[in-house]
């Protein structure tokens, strides 16, 4: 089984883009410390786009192939209804991560569609929030495998 990882736009930059905002760590980093929490015989595939599309058909692809989704939709979050459609066609767990307080900041960014489908939303714990959530679908999902 597969954990999917599913990042939105700019976050290729992560690392790079606004670090007193985002930190200093990579995509890289992310998802070195979300394999290492992994247990014997789940997957992870972390992918990021900049294209809206993409997401939805990734997050397609995840209902034959993940038990679980983490999702960043970075500022699709907050403007992607295809993306929530997308999200609701999915049937396991599904966790909303945001590496800033969204609340702490503009007043667009406190709405989210993804919230309304999410199981789960972290923000504001820096990349940490991403093991949260792998943390959450392993024990939603059953951590054996
Ligand atoms: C973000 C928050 C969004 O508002 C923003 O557009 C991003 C990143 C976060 O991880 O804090 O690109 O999703």
């Amino acid at each position: 089984r597969e954990i999917h990882i599913l990042n939105g736009p700019n976050l290729n930059l992560l690392g790079k883009r606004q670090p007193e905002i985002y930190g200093h760590e990579t995509l890289a980093d992310v998802e070195r410390r979300c394999r290492a929490l992994l247990p014997e015989g789940t997957g992870l595939v972390l992918r990021q786009s900049n294209h809206e599309g993409q997401l939805v058909d990734w997050i397609q692809e995840a209902r034959a192939a993940a038990c679980g989704i983490v999702i960043n939709p970075a500022a699709y979050t907050h403007t992607s209804v295809a993306i929530l459609d997308a999200l609701h066609a999915f049937e396991g767990p599904v966790i909303e991560v945001h590496i800033s307080n969204v609340h702490k900041r503009e007043a667009f960014r406190h709405h989210s569609y993804v919230s309304l489908r999410a199981d789960g939303v972290i923000a504001g714990l820096g990349i940490e929030g991403y093991e949260a959530a792998v943390r959450r679908i392993l024990s939603l999902t059953g951590a054996a495998g």
